[in-house]
């Protein structure tokens, strides 16, 4: 039910349960971070991603890449927007959720398209992780908002 840019919810949700392809995912996109640096990082996350034993979906069960069309103007938008909505059912299912942007370089990759089979026309926006949290996790702060009453 995620509003899109002129309704046309031209989104793709690619599911992957297989533990062995999650566990391969997250090493790639490990490698291809540390190797070729595609985002601007804080040294410490380099750092974690360097770490043998960090894994980028935390060994969650499942993870729903929400993919939209490369053509379309606001299809990153409409991603974002299904995948808030995902995380907030999963969280009224009782269910813990994370994107995970550490997997999208490598994801859009040939090969990270290649092995979980994204469509050539949609681009992977948004990776979320699903799983049952091991302890409810405390609030993390929140800054105030910057809002600028100008009439
Ligand atoms: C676009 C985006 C990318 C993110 N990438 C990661 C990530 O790769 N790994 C991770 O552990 N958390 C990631 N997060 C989660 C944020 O770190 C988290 O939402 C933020 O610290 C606030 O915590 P909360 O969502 O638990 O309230 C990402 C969040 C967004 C919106």
């Amino acid at each position: 039910m995620a509003p899109s840019a002129v309704n046309r919810q031209d989104w793709v949700f690619t599911v992957v349960r297989d533990r062995a392809l999650l566990d391969d995912v997250s090493s790639k996109a490990k490698a291809y971070m540390t190797a070729e640096r595609p985002l601007q990082l804080p040294e410490q996350l380099y750092e974690k991603l360097a770490d043998a034993k960090f894994h980028v979906f935390y060994r969650a069960p499942a993870l729903i890449v929400v993919s939209g069309p490369a053509a379309d103007p606001w299809g990153a938008e409409d991603c974002a927007l299904a995948a808030e909505n995902l995380m907030l059912a999963a969280h009224g299912l009782g269910l813990g959720s994370c994107w995970i942007g550490l997997s999208q370089p490598w994801l859009a990759t040939a090969e990270g398209r290649r092995a979980l089979a994204l469509p050539d026309t949609h681009n992977p926006i948004a990776p979320i992780i699903l799983g049952h949290a091991s302890a409810p996790p405390a609030p993390v702060p929140r800054k105030t908002p910057d809002i600028r009453w100008i009439g």
